[in-house]
């Protein structure tokens, strides 16, 4: 019998989708491994889902239902490394290569597994970017009727990028977090499958990013992993994977995880550096990067916990800093991420010093999301289009170049 189980008490729970909270602390439940049998990789398998079946809560894999994710690039950021003259070796996971342009695609692509094997037929989620265009692009694909629960006044690019594989959406008023929470009494009445950002399911998919990141450098862990942070189930993900590597006895060490928000919303960071158990709720949100402003979020104590007790660190950085980082990957590395993505760099170069890199070292940026997806970010961008006509055209190039 499958189980899910609560962090904080330990209790374990029969698996319910429609469920994924302790029903005695509120935490988020988390899928139990009843077996620690020798894990193996097997590089037979192209697929990651197959590759890593081993580490995977999945007992039959459908490739039908998958859209190509994961096996995305890692790769080294050399001119960032020079021109801020930074020791170490930087390195970028690009996430945007994922079928809907962000990660949320490996841990959907798990959680549509689990529910076809189940006979689920109608799925959901409430997002106000990424996930929901992830979720309806895979419903879709799956033939299954999918519910999307925006935040009114999400912005058109983010309606049409889930729009396009019209799932039902529904626009709701009211609060964010609230609406979060009452989708899975709503789910349970409507058998309606919420893989919301903290499904147990969502964060086992992505914890192949961390496998890819230890194949990719030949198996080796990196120095650290700098991440965007918001509900927690990315990050959860991705140490979890070096966790299971180190019970496996594969490595030695885990790399340091770091999270970052965004000044105007980051009650983890505050948490974090109050040296607190808990976080508070934010009371008002203000940040340019609206994918990672969650002032309640889902994981929040338990990405607290899982930070301290393996030496991560949280950290908040301004929307001035992630605008600049977002132009810089762009302009120094051709890498068009989101705002949010581009807070990994802001971070990296915010707290430098404090991390002491050597120059054997390794350090991994997350580029979570495509800056396509929010070209509203960029009209502040300063660009020279210099005018011209045909018969001009070739003077302007001579005196250009
Ligand atoms: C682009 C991007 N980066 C990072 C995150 C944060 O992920 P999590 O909510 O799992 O912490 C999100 C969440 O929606 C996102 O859209
Ligand atoms: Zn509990």
């Amino acid at each position: 019998m499958e189980k899910l189980e609560c962090l904080s008490c330990k209790k374990q729970f029969r698996l319910d989708v429609f469920t994924p909270f302790c029903p005695v602390c509120q935490e988020p439940l988390f899928y139990y491994y009843p077996d620690d049998s020798k894990k193996t990789i097997d590089l037979n398998k192209d697929h990651p889902l197959e590759r890593y079946a081993d580490f995977l809560p999945l007992k039959t894999f459908d490739p039908r239902l998958s859209l190509g994710e994961g096996n995305t690039p890692l790769v080294k950021l050399e001119g960032l490394a020079r021109k801020f003259h930074l020791p170490a070796t930087i390195l970028a996971k690009n996430e945007m290569a994922n079928p809907t342009f962000s990660f949320k695609d490996r841990g959907t692509a798990v959680a549509i597994q689990k529910a076809v094997s189940l006979g689920i037929r109608k799925i959901g989620t409430v997002s106000t970017g990424n996930m929901a265009a992830s979720t309806a692009a895979y419903g879709a694909r799956a033939g299954l009727e999918t519910f999307v629960l925006l935040k009114e006044g999400t912005s058109p690019s983010s309606l049409l990028s889930a729009g396009i594989y019209q799932p039902r959406l529904i626009a709701v008023e009211g609060d964010y977090p609230q609406l979060y929470y009452q989708s899975f009494a709503l789910g349970r009445k409507f058998g309606i499958y919420f893989m919301n950002s903290i499904d147990p399911f969502r964060v086992e998919g992505y914890k192949v990013t961390g496998y890819e990141i230890f194949r990719q450098l030949g198996l080796r862990t990196p120095r650290a992993i700098i991440l965007p942070l918001s509900a927690g189930g990315h990050l959860l993900g991705i140490m979890g994977a070096f966790l299971d590597l180190l019970r496996a006895g594969t490595i030695n060490e885990i790399p340091v995880i770091i999270g970052v928000q965004a000044e105007g919303c980051s009650p983890l960071a505050r948490a974090f550096a109050a040296g607190a158990e808990r976080y508070e709720r934010i009371s008002k949100a203000r940040t340019i990067a609206h994918a990672i402003s969650n002032p309640a979020p889902a994981a929040g104590n338990i990405v607290l916990r899982v930070i301290r007790e393996n030496k991560g660190m949280i950290v908040a950085v301004s929307d001035e800093e992630i605008l600049a980082a977002q132009k810089t990957l762009a302009e120094v590395e051709g890498i068009f991420c989101q705002p949010e993505s581009a807070a990994a760099l802001a971070a990296l170069l915010k707290i430098r010093d404090a991390l002491l890199f050597k120059e054997e070292d390794s350090v991994v940026l997350i580029i979570t999301g495509s800056g396509l997806k929010n070209l509203g970010a960029l009209d502040s961008l300063n660009m020279t289009v210099q005018n011209t006509n045909l018969v001009n055209l070739e003077g302007t190039l001579r005196s250009l170049s």
